[in-house]
């Protein structure tokens, strides 16, 4: 099993090592969040409804579960993208299985999306941002290809603030999460590179500012189970 090389750059660490995992990926995500993760991303269900966008683009889609859930909206078409192709493969099993047509997994990067200007109503991110290795650019892709008067909904883990919650999840996401993660995964960096990863990333008011830099309007976050997870929200 390939290990993170850290000379890489990070994108190609990041292919590697999401390809490395992707056939446990599903399992690891649903048991190490207690299944808390499923219900993150109906809350950016939620949030778009409203909207009813008919196009939309799931930005660094993994193994489709945003993309398969924003399917219950009833949109004309999603199209999920990763560097991984790994992932898509396991994306598109089930999307075999659940025999879903109208959404197709790609292979593309968040920071030089193939499509026109103003192509999408809504575009989306779940635990995607924070691995991207230009910040600015991906956002900025993802805000040149939505339409005007689109929507963003961009879902990232944060850091609970406040105690007692704070410090069991500190101890959970440090100690326990990542000998979890290696057993299982079998791989030895990518649950370890999960809390760095969360630790270095741009949240909060930062990563609101970097919305704007990136040509998002009116960036919203709302803070999820105590700040574990945070979904922003932003329009063009
Ligand atoms: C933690 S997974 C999230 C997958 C999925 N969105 C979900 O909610 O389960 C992060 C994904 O981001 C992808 N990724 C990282 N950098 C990317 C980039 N520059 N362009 C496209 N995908 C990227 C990885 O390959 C990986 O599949």
């Amino acid at each position: 099993m390939p290990q993170l090389q850290k000379k890489q750059a990070k994108k190609e660490r990041v292919r590697l090592m999401f390809n490395d995992i992707a056939h446990r990926y599903d399992f690891l995500n649903h048991f190490l969040s207690l299944g808390i993760d499923i219900q993150w991303r109906k809350k950016v269900k939620r949030y778009l409804k409203p909207f009813q966008p008919k196009e939309i683009l799931d930005v660094a889609t993994g193994t489709g579960d945003l993309a398969i859930e924003l399917k219950k909206l009833n949109p004309d078409r999603i199209i999920g993208i990763d560097i991984a192709i790994e992932m898509l493969t396991v994306g598109n099993e089930k999307l075999s299985k659940k025999k879903i047509s109208n959404i197709v997994l790609q292979q593309g990067d968040s920071e030089n999306l193939k499509f026109n200007d103003e192509t999408f109503d809504a575009v989306t991110v779940a635990f995607g941002v924070r691995n991207f290795e230009n910040l600015n650019k991906g956002l900025a892709e993802m805000c040149r290809v939505m339409k005007k008067g689109g929507h963003v909904a961009i879902l990232e883990f944060s850091k609970p603030k406040s105690f007692p919650f704070k410090q069991f999840y500190n101890f959970y996401f440090k100690y326990i999460l990542p000998g979890f993660g290696k057993l299982i995964s079998k791989h030895n960096d990518a649950y370890t590179y999960l809390p760095e990863s969360v630790e270095s990333f741009a949240e909060d008011v930062t990563f609101l500012k970097e919305m704007e830099l990136a040509g998002f309007i009116e960036p919203k976050q709302r803070r999820l189970t105590f700040g574990v997870a945070t979904l922003y929200t932003g329009s063009k």
